[in-house]
Parts: structure tokens; sequence; C-alpha cells
């Protein structure tokens, strides 16, 4: 063997013979991941494939769509439609749930994604993402409604991000391990980069929307204060701030060299109960997490365990290095120990 590469279909292969994934999975991440390199494709282009800029329509979480949230849509559609291993698929951008059409067999598994992660992002060329997670459809449904995919984050069976940034990275688990495979542009294929990701416990570097602070509620006021105080400060340390703005890019820094990600709740968001998705963002993301040795919560209950109570449901998020997502539980356990 001349070539020591692991092409994301090898390393699936290879998962396929160790029992972790059966055929179908194994054909839903490959096609999730063709129609990601797509994605990249366009999103390369920029300026010069006319894909910037705003697509002129709105989508259920009241957002003006771009063009590509549109097209990396349609794309993932298209790609999952007719391989026979979906019962139905979820989109942030879709207002409901969508069965597979008749015309095609349906198959064991829901996809759920955020098809283009980062909008704000896109006109000026900084790192945006694909997020997907998997579910099963429940037994004996042939036909899946909203409510079938209304299952806690510990349900899923696959979860992923594909970043595009100076290089487009594939990020996977199939529960068994986080790993990250890196797009080889000229051949084509994803390529096992990193197995295994392991996220530092402890972490200086924390990722948040400063502009934000005057609408957090008080535990997230009094955490984020002690990290700006520093050395002096009760945590007895310096800390470094990045915020992307493209919770894939920042949750991918994470992944690799440790952090906190925080979206809080905030006096304007509070109204949706925040303002990242579960189903599309949230969830996925905890579970890529927990299994490189993060944490993930809401600040208040573990992320995986939340009972999802609406496809497009929006929550509080603190994810990545273990100790230091336990300290920003910790500040709002205290204080609503305080208010009981
Ligand atoms: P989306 O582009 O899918 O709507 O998600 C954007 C999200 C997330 O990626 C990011 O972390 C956050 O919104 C950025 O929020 P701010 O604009 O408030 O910084
Ligand atoms: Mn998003
Ligand atoms: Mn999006």
């Amino acid at each position: 063997m001349s070539h020591p590469h692991i092409s994301l279909t090898r390393f699936l292969i290879e998962e396929q013979r160790a029992g972790r994934v059966n055929a179908e999975l194994r054909l839903l991440v490959e096609v999730v991941a063709r129609a990601c390199k797509t994605i990249s494709i366009a999103v390369g282009k920029g300026a010069l494939g006319g894909v910037l800029g705003e697509a002129g329509t709105g989508n259920i979480q009241g957002e003006a769509q771009k063009k590509l949230d549109v097209i990396a849509n349609d794309v993932l559609l298209e790609a999952n439609a007719w391989g026979g291993h979906l019962a139905g698929l979820a989109s942030e951008e879709m207002d409901h749930s969508m069965p597979i059409p008749d015309v095609y067999p349906r198959g064991n598994y829901l996809l759920l994604f955020d098809p283009l992660d980062g909008s704000s992002n896109i006109d000026v060329n900084v790192s945006v993402g694909t997020i997907f997670s998997v579910l099963r459809c429940p037994e004996g449904v042939t036909t899946p409604a909203d409510e079938h995919y209304l299952q806690p984050g510990t349900e899923q069976v696959a979860a992923g991000y594909c970043v595009y940034g100076p290089q487009t990275t594939l990020v996977l688990t199939v529960g068994h391990g986080t790993h990250a495979f890196t797009l080889d542009r000229e051949v084509g294929s994803f390529i096992l980069t990193t197995r295994g990701m392991r996220i530092p416990e402890e972490t200086k570097e924390f990722a948040v929307n400063a502009s934000n602070q005057r609408f957090w509620e008080a535990p997230m006021q009094r955490y984020v204060g002690d990290l700006l105080a520093g050395k002096d400060g009760p945590r007895g340390k310096d800390f470094n701030m990045r915020w992307i703005a493209s919770m894939v890019a920042d949750v991918h820094r994470i992944l690799t060299r440790g952090g906190i990600f925080s979206y809080p709740l905030d006096s304007k968001c509070a109204p949706k109960g925040g303002k990242l998705r579960l189903m599309y963002e949230a969830n996925p993301m905890s579970l890529l997490v927990e299994q490189a040795g993060g944490a993930a919560s809401t600040g208040r209950q573990r992320m995986l365990e939340v009972q999802p109570n609406g496809l497009h449901m929006r929550v509080p998020v603190f994810l990545g290095s273990k100790a230091e997502v336990e300290a920003a539980v910790s500040y709002h356990r205290s204080h609503d120990a305080g208010a009981a």
C-alpha cells in the first residue's frame, strides 16, 4: 500500500465491519457528504457563481434567506430524496418536515439539517457550514410527521457538520468518537485527518456575542464578568475571546483546541427560548462535543436530554471544554438556588 490515506468511504466500510453502522446509515452519511461537496463548490465560487446576496424570501424563523441558504437546502433535499435510506427530512429553512416522496422507497432514518449555518458571513467570505442530525423513524411509522422528529438528542444515531473555510472539513460521529475528514479538492474525496478528536478539559478561551451583554440574565453577567476579570478575578487566569458568528466555525475551533461556546438566553431571544435551534444546531453539535470528551448544556440541563416541543424549538447553548461548561452551569445553579 503506497497510500496511507483513509477516505470517508473506507472509514465507513470499516465502521460497518465493526458493527457500528449498517449499510443504510453508511449510504446516508455518504450522500450527505456528497451534498456538502456540492455546497462547498457553490460557496467557493462566491460572486463568480452569482450565489451571494439575498434570496428575497423569508423562512419560518422570520429570518431573511440568503441565496446560499436556499441553494444549500435544495442540494440536500435533492441528494437525499431517492436513495431509500430516509423516511423523511426536516430543515431549518422549511416550515414542516417532509416525508420522502412516494415514488421512492422509504428507509428507517430521519435527517435534520441546518443547510447553511452562519448566513451573515456568506457575503464577507468568512467560514460557513452545514450541520446535520440523524434520528430513527419510530417503529411502525411509514409517513413521518413533525411529531415523529421530537426526540431528545440522546436518540441521535449520527451527527456532523461540514465547515466551508480555508479547508472544507467534515466532522462526524456515529456514536463512537468524533472524527474529522478534510476534503481533498483534487481527488474530490474526504480524507480522515483526525481520528478521535479530544477537547481539552480546561480552557482559557470563550466565544460569545458580547454585544448582547446588557440583555443577558444575571448568572451570565456574573460568569462573563469573572472571565473578563482574568488573573485578578475569582477564576485566577486570563481568558481570550473569539466570536466568528458561524456556530460551525466556532465549534470547529473548540473541537480542535478547546474553549467554550455560548449563546445564552437574553431578553431579546427569551420569548423564543433562545437563539439557536435545538434540532438543527444544538443537538448535533452537542453529540459531537460529548463524543470528543466535552460537555453541552442549556445552562440548566444536559442539552441531549432536552425534550423537544417543536421542530424549530430554540434553546440557550453552552458547549465545549468540560470543566468550563461545568463552571458556566454552576453560575446558573447558584443563581437559581438563591432565587428559590
Ligand atoms: P444561521 O445562519 O443558520 O441562522 O445561524 C446563525 C447562528 C450561529 O451560526 C451563530 O453562532 C449565531 O447565529 C450568530 O449570532 P449573532 O449574529 O447574534 O452573533
Ligand atoms: Mn445556523
Ligand atoms: Mn442556517
